[in-house]
């Protein structure tokens, strides 16, 4: 029988620890890079269905942080006592959407993906739209010395946003983690310390 090329040993790994996608391993390298999520934070997750960043994220914060994740979509799983969920198109956000997110954040994490099309272009235009969204909400949601965590596709504009994303955090760096799979064209871009100054 041939083998399922997806039931790798993440995929595997994820099933027995029972998170809910194989993509939590790829915040657990950027956590063990850069250290973006700590004991008593309040983080934002944008694009967390099915839930697996959150999970991972409320375990690392504990009792006195809090894990808000936002979707498009609703989350198929059941919320730890520190996590919150807000159902919400990311690219229609307004100010009411900030009013019911709160500010003050730590951090702010984005994995959004959009549905891709097979066109290099067309995909790295939408996620680049996801992210500009992803960034416009930190500037408003994010601490000063805060951290934002976004997936992006790599396209042409990477580099623009990069620069843009340099005006604001004190460091930013490109990370493509080992358990990103080989032919995805993810690359998450990390910014730290974000300056005091509107971004
Ligand atoms: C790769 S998944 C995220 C996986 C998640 N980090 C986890 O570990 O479970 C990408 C998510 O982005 C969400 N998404 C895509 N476009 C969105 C939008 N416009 N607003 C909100 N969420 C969106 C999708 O619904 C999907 O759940």
């Amino acid at each position: 029988m041939k083998s399922n090329p997806w039931n790798d040993y993440y995929a595997r790994r994820a099933r027995e620890e029972q998170y809910p996608a194989r993509s939590v391993y790829k915040l657990e390298e950027i956590q063990k890079r850069f250290g973006v999520l700590k004991k008593g934070s309040r983080i934002l997750d944008l694009g967390c269905c099915p839930g697996s960043w959150l999970l991972f994220a409320s375990k690392i914060v504990g009792d006195s942080g809090l894990v808000l994740g936002v979707d498009i979509s609703p989350l198929p799983i059941r919320l730890p006592p520190n996590a919150r969920f807000i159902q919400q198109d990311v690219l229609a956000w307004d100010e009411s959407f900030l009013e019911a997110i709160g500010a003050n954040f730590q951090t702010v994490l984005s994995d959004m993906a959009p549905s891709t099309t097979g066109s290099k272009f067309v995909d790295s235009q939408r996620s680049l739209q996801l992210s500009e969204s992803a960034l416009a909400i930190s500037t408003r949601a994010l601490r000063p010395g805060g951290a934002f965590v976004c997936k992006i596709f790599h396209g042409f504009d990477l580099k623009r946003f990069s620069d843009r994303l340099r005006k604001s955090f004190t460091r930013v760096s490109h990370f493509k983690p080992k358990s990103s799979r080989k032919p995805s064209k993810e690359v998450y871009i990390v910014g730290r310390g974000k300056k005091a100054e509107k971004i």
